[in-house]
């Protein structure tokens, strides 16, 4: 191959390296390798000697002209390299302000307490105290001020934890009562409380049932109180809760701590009572245990039951929400899992 010959294919070569460079780094070794000292222009330049005289300006010019296209061609593809790089490089530092901020996660009420809440605020709206019980109890408070003496059969409607024989976690809100009953003073005015909390029954936990659930215990004791004050109350509670156009029917059942004892039912909020499935076909949905204070839990809390008398309930909130909100497992509320909660963020 003649000295003119491998210049030009040096050329072409080179043409498309440059062409093909991606970075700085790849077009800076293409320059030292071939206008470096050590590179192949240097190299035919040096060769020159052995030629003929006439041919050496000849191939001389042509040498320099490749060796100007190749500088020429290398300082463009190094303009456009480095735009490149600096577009780059400010894209990566760039700060989108238009981009939505970082979510914090927000927590909300757990559903049932919400529940409380709000039927909480409707007795206190109606003068109610709000007591706090324990939910360890005394098997005196939880059963024999109530009503139920130590192997009346009376205490199998509710299985129960025992921590020893005397203590236990209470199977309903009601040892309450009694707690209040024994420290109201009278003197200052009739007793209107309402107790909410957690309580506990040895059962099988299934969709409808869990060792621990809510309750509400409502009391009101004073003279003259009848069960006309019973279900106006109760009426006032169910409107507030599912509709104004809601009503309450008491059906007779049986309390050891009542008497006489009611179930009372609420019209159905969803069909309004002509039968659906909530209601099953009946148009009316049971909601809470209830009745006339006991005369003997009332003298055993040491208030006159010739002179006064009472009603009490028991409500269950963890039964109003799965009602309200369509919940179909009660299990659901004490999951801990966030993304039930919080579809009810919103209520
Ligand atoms: N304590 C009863 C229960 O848990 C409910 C109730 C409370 C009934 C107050 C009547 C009066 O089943």
């Amino acid at each position: 191959m003649s000295l003119q010959e491998q210049l030009e294919t040096l050329e072409k070569e080179t043409l498309q390296q440059i062409d093909n460079a991606t970075d700085l780094d790849a077009l800076n070794q293409i320059r030292v390798q071939t206008l470096g000292k050590k590179g192949p222009i240097t190299e035919v330049l040096r060769g020159m000697k052995d030629l003929a005289p006439e041919e050496r300006p000849k191939v001389g010019s042509f040498a320099n002209q490749v060796r100007d296209t190749l500088t020429q061609q290398i300082e463009e593809k190094k303009a456009v390299l480095e735009t490149e790089a600096l577009n780059q490089a400010l894209a990566a530092e760039s700060i989108d302000v238009t981009l939505p901020g970082k979510q914090i996660p927000q927590g909300t009420r757990h559903i049932l307490n919400k529940i409380i809440e709000e039927i909480e605020d409707i007795f206190v709206g109606m003068g109610y105290q709000i007591i706090e019980g324990s939910e360890v109890e005394q098997d005196y408070y939880n059963f024999e001020r109530m009503n139920i003496p130590k192997n009346h059969p009376a205490r199998d409607m509710q299985d129960t934890f025992y921590i020893s024989d005397e203590l236990l976690i209470r199977t309903h809100t009601s040892p309450v009562q009694a707690r209040t009953m024994e420290t109201h003073d009278f003197s200052k005015g009739p007793l209107r409380m309402i107790s909410p909390g957690k309580v506990f029954r040895r059962d099988t936990d299934d969709a409808t049932h869990s060792h621990q659930f809510h309750q509400i215990e409502g009391l009101v004791v004073d003279k003259h109180i009848t069960m006309g004050d019973l279900k106006g109350t109760l009426e006032v509670l169910m409107k507030k809760m599912f509709g104004e156009n809601r009503e309450v029917r008491l059906r007779p059942s049986y309390f050891p701590f009542t008497e006489p004892s009611v179930e009372a039912d609420v019209s159905c909020f969803k069909c309004g009572g002509k039968g659906c499935n909530v209601c099953k076909n009946t148009g009316w949905i049971e909601i809470l245990g209830s009745g006339m204070v006991h005369p003997d839990v009332l003298e055993m809390s040491g208030i006159d039951s010739r002179e006064y008398t009472g009603f009490a309930f028991g409500l269950g909130p963890d039964r109003i929400a799965m009602l309200r909100y369509g919940v179909n497992d009660i299990r659901s509320f004490y999951l801990n899992d966030t993304r039930f909660i919080d579809q009810f963020k919103g209520e």
